[in-house]
């Protein structure tokens, strides 16, 4: 008769794991979509996560002491990490733009200059 109380312990443990493990599952996927991005800068997030953790975690554009301060300034400066990354890609490439819009869109926030 001890088996019972036993056996239905387990049981609420195991319901109230899968709970849990169900609310835990956020894939990169959904963060995009609660963030709203566009395609295109949901695009340059799995490119900005392939190539650039290399040197520098997200927290280069959130720190207090940020240098960059407007949109263009953040293209000069995506072009250089790239250049020093050693990958080919020219300032108007589709991934090139999708990664600096990926940024701008969920760090930075800057105006973008009319005929962008
Ligand atoms: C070879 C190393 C390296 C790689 C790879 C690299 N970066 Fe950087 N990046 C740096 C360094 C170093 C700094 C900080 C420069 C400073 O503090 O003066 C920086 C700073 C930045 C900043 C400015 C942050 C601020 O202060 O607002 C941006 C934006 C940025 N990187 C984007 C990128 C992107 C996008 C990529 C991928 C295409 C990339 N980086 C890849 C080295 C790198």
């Amino acid at each position: 008769m001890k088996m019972i109380p036993y056996f239905l312990g387990s049981l609420l443990f195991v319901t109230a794991s899968l709970a849990l493990a169900e609310n835990a599952t956020v894939s990169p996927t959904n963060v995009s979509e609660i963030e709203n991005l566009t395609e295109e800068a949901k695009n340059g997030e799995l490119l900005h996560n392939a190539k650039c953790v290399v040197c520098h975690s997200h927290l280069v554009y959130i720190r207090e002491n940020r240098k960059i301060h407007n949109y263009d300034s953040l293209k000069i400066q995506v072009e250089r990490c790239t250049e020093s990354l050693g990958i080919e890609w020219w300032p108007d490439d589709d991934e090139m733009l999708a990664v600096i819009a990926y940024l701008n869109e969920k760090y930075y926030k800057f105006e973008k200059p009319a005929d962008e």
